[in-house]
């Protein structure tokens, strides 16, 4: 590819359309030709009068419309390729018709994923030679506008066939719908550079058909016969038949190399005895206190009243909190183990201290602590350990480093048989996993229209996968939790939050530093007011919802997703909605409420 084109190094930004093009060689012409263009139409060369004449490339357009050539658009490409031009894709010399198609997609989007990884599928061998496709990624998995840097690790996640260049600007916004569902797909005839189609998150065999049928109407050959797709269990499409596969929850938790006691019963047991007490604060505050068992751990109210202070944001479910990523509605924690030691010391939680929390581990629990990380420091010291102190607090800054280290692995290891136990949990299968490991029967025709629906309202974009969730952030410009009402920053005070924290993977309190480390997160535009897309698993019950708990049902969670929330100039929100939230048809609601209930579950093994 590098050698067949020429790139040139221009802006990125839509609307900058300088006066040197990208040229590309011709492709009857032997050797590469260059010549600079003037992007006055009708003075550059075409596809149709070619003859001769074809080491141009068509003239650029000014407009991003169906029908009129594209502007003189770059694309950030990787580390050595620099800005790549639109231009350098295009084949003036080509003898047949020939397909640019520019696909965009982001590294947190589940459909995208679907059609990168069987984009082999998508082109059979009778088009193959003649479509040229190029991802355009717009973000990447934990939904950061895409830089030069995140290209490999998409790739990583397709079939390896096709070229990705950065967009973080979406530069091709203006051919679709305002919302529309991801992937999308630009088809330009690569001669004159003139997109020709435009379709949001197609089927697969529209996909081909697309191909098929351009490729014949842009050679004038008559069309093919359109070919009946297929359908699984009379109304999937072969894409979402695969993903729906892909939702069986059958795995135990990933594992954990940061904690040494991820998956050892003793430290579980312990961690149940951690989160059973109410020992470790001052004011009798424990785990239970807002993650009750008979609530799939959660507290059944919109904010816990039930800590120290007023809290703001609406305890989430952690039945399934083994499997997270990053950890907290902001992403705060990079480890089950990091969010567990954290509750300590945060004032709405605990309002403990590290020194308060070892002292009661010594003082109830030493025995069963000793016996997995061996002996505690001599808490009885009460001149070296004082009764109460965390960083910042003159008690704690007194104290000798090698005592305070001593008592911060207290705390740590305290949080590290949390996550044993955590991870321990396991829960019931749901008529969702009956389904799709092949049992039809499993769920009723009225699941399956939801389950379509759900589809079809663009869900399966961020809700896809085992746990039915991309574990991205986004901004749906849901009500904050807070009690004053102001906006909650959400993502983006979450990543401060984690990048100045001593708990991290990559710390010193991390039992293996991952083999490859997380790139630090960065906040960029889009995740200011922005959270964790949460799990579906057991979702009916485990109201109410959102970030904030203000929705009471989810009738009115899901409408809040197809209207975006809150409108523009409500204080109570920040930040711009994602712009692939669809505006699907609302009589889809109930279908897509009674696939949710499919999705119920009940822990195998709850705390007593
Ligand atoms: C006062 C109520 C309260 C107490 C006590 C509490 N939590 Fe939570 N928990 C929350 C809230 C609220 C959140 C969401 C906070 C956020 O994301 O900003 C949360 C989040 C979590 C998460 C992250 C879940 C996810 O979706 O990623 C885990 C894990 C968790 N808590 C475990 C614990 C453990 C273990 C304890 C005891 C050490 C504990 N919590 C104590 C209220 C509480
Ligand atoms: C662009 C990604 C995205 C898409 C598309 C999306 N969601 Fe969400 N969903 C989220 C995020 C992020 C939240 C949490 C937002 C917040 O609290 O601020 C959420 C929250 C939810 C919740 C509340 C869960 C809870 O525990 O609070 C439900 C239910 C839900 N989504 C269902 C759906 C359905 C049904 C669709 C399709 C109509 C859908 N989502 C489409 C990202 C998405």
């Amino acid at each position: 590819m590098k050698t067949s084109r020429t790139l040139f190094r221009i802006p990125a930004a839509v609307g900058v359309f300088p006066l040197i093009l990208a040229v590309a060689s011709c492709s009857r012409g032997g050797s590469a030709q260059k010549s600079a263009v003037s992007p006055d139409a009708g003075e550059a060369g075409d596809a149709e009068n070619a003859e001769g004449g074809c080491n141009t490339v068509p003239a650029a357009g000014s407009s991003l419309a169906l029908g009129s050539p594209l502007p003189d658009l770059g694309f950030a490409g990787d580390g050595d390729s620099g800005i790549v031009s639109i231009g350098s894709f295009a084949q003036p010399c080509a003898s047949n018709a020939q397909l640019l198609v520019l696909r965009v997609v982001a590294g947190w989007c589940g459909t995208c994923r679907w059609h990168s990884s069987n984009t082999a599928t998508l082109l059979p061998a009778d088009v193959a030679s003649q479509v040229r496709i190029v991802d355009l990624l717009l973000a990447n998995d934990i939904n950061q506008l895409a830089l030069s840097a995140d290209l490999a690790s998409y790739q990583a996640h397709g079939d390896g066939s096709v070229a990705a260049l950065a967009d973080s600007a979406f530069s091709l916004a203006p051919f679709f719908d305002p919302r529309p569902a991801l992937p999308l797909y630009l088809i330009v005839d690569a001669r004159t550079l003139t997109p020709v189609l435009a379709l949001s998150n197609p089927a697969p065999d529209t996909v081909t058909a697309a191909f098929r049928q351009t490729l014949a109407q842009l050679d004038g050959q008559p069309s093919p016969a359109p070919v009946a797709p297929v359908k699984y269990d009379d109304r999937f499409t072969s894409d979402q038949w695969d993903m729906i596969r892909d939702m069986q929850l059958t795995q135990p938790p990933p594992p954990d190399p940061s904690n040494h006691v991820a998956d050892d019963p003793g430290a579980a047991a312990l961690g149940l005895t951690f989160f059973e007490t109410f020992k470790l604060s001052p004011q009798q505050v424990g785990c239970r206190s807002c993650h009750n068992p008979a609530l799939l751990l959660t507290d059944g109210k919109e904010v816990p009243p039930e800590g120290a202070k007023p809290a703001t944001r609406n305890v989430p479910s952690i039945v399934l909190a083994g499997y997270r990523k990053l950890l907290g509605w902001a992403g705060i924690a990079d480890s089950l183990w990091m969010l567990a030691v954290l509750p300590v010391e945060l004032d709405f939680e605990y309002a403990s201290t590290r020194l308060f929390a070892a002292h009661a581990i010594f003082a109830n629990y030493r025995a069963e602590y000793e016996a997995i990380f061996g002996q505690m420091p001599p808490l009885d010291d009460t001149t070296r350990f004082p009764a109460t102190g965390m960083p910042g607090t003159p008690e704690w800054e007194a104290m000798a480093p090698a005592d305070q280290d001593a008592v911060t692995r207290v705390l740590v290891n305290m949080g590290k048989s949390l996550a044993a136990f955590l991870r321990s949990l396991r829960v019931t299968e749901s008529p969702l996993d009956a389904y799709a490991s092949g049992q039809l029967d499993a769920l009723t025709a009225q699941q399956k229209d939801g389950l379509l629906a759900f589809f079809t309202a663009g869900c399966a974009q961020c809700h896809y996968g085992p746990r039915l969730t991309d574990g991205s952030f986004h901004n749906l410009r849901f009500p904050t939790g807070r009690q004053d009402h102001t906006a909650d920053p959400g993502r983006s005070d979450g990543i401060p939050f984690l990048l100045a924290s001593e708990f991290r993977q990559t710390g010193k309190y991390s039992d293996a530093i991952p083999a490859t480390p997380p790139i630090d997160p960065i906040v960029t535009p889009n995740l200011v007011g922005a959270f964790k897309t949460p799990d579906l698993r057991g979702v009916a019950f485990t109201l109410p919802f959102g970030h904030g708990g203000t929705y009471g049902g989810l009738t009115s969670v899901i409408e809040a997703h197809r209207t975006a929330g809150l409108p523009a100039g409500s204080t109570l929100t920040m930040g711009e909605a994602e712009r692939f939230l669809v505006s699907f048809d609302p009589t889809l609601e109930p279908a897509i409420i009674t696939f949710l209930d499919a999705l119920r579950l009940d822990m195998v093994n709850p705390p007593p």
